[in-house]
């Protein structure tokens, strides 16, 4: 992250890992790193992964693609490690060979490589509700146009909040952009953040941007 750059996360640790937890986080985590430029035609991305339930379906249904997961919450990361690791041998389990992990801020990642990527995730970003806290929302229009560059011809960024006043706000920073975008109906693997609800809404809504 560079030195000016306002933080759009919460905390980067929170309750003290398991010995398993930290063990995998020593060990196997750096083994995850992607690599600066994909080599693999077939890549998607997942910023924000949480505990990681979207990542691994994602993994479970596209076995011919590398999923790179960006997520500065470490035990966010720690909770994703244990799912896709064999519980006697820590090695990663074979549904879950094609996952990479970048523990940390999505922006640093993605200034750092010109992959491209099919498919960009980023389900329930942080709503930052208070106006004072506004401008730690990610989903600015700089960042979605850094978004924009990194897809593939005809590929697609997928944005889904339950926060509804959060989401009249990205369309917003989209259309600063000079992008068009789409609002399906999408049917994905229900979060955990998605499960708390915080905002009271009946549904996330959902945003495509297609390139
Ligand atoms: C509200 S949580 C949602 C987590 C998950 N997507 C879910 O639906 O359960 C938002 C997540 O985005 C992550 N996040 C915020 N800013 C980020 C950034 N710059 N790069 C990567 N992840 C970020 C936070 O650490 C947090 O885990």
């Amino acid at each position: 992250m560079e030195k000016q750059e306002i933080r759009t996360f919460g905390r980067r640790h929170g309750k003290k890992l398991s010995g398993r937890q930290q063990r995998l986080i020593d060990d196997v985590l750096p083994k995850l790193r992607p690599l600066k430029n994909n080599i693999s035609e077939h890549v998607i991305l997942e910023i924000g992964f949480g505990s990681g339930e979207h990542l691994r379906n994602l993994a479970e249904n596209a076995p011919n693609k590398t999923i790179i997961g960006a997520e500065p919450f470490m035990n966010g990361v720690a909770s994703l490690l244990s799912a896709i690791t064999d519980i006697n041998t820590d090695s990663v389990l074979p549904n879950y060979q094609n996952i990479r992990i970048y523990a940390d801020d999505v922006r640093q990642f993605l200034r750092d490589t010109d992959s491209k990527f099919e498919q960009i995730w980023v389900l329930h970003p942080d709503p930052w509700p208070k106006a004072r806290h506004e401008k730690r929302r990610l989903l600015q229009t700089d960042f979605i146009q850094l978004l924009y560059n990194h897809l593939t011809p005809g590929g697609e960024i997928i944005i889904g909040t339950d926060h509804w006043e959060y989401y009249d706000w990205i369309t917003q920073e989209i259309e600063k952009a000079k992008l068009s975008y789409t609002s399906p109906d999408i049917d994905t693997i229900k979060t955990r953040y998605q499960e708390k609800n915080k905002a009271g809404t009946q549904h996330p809504k959902y945003l495509i941007i297609k390139n």
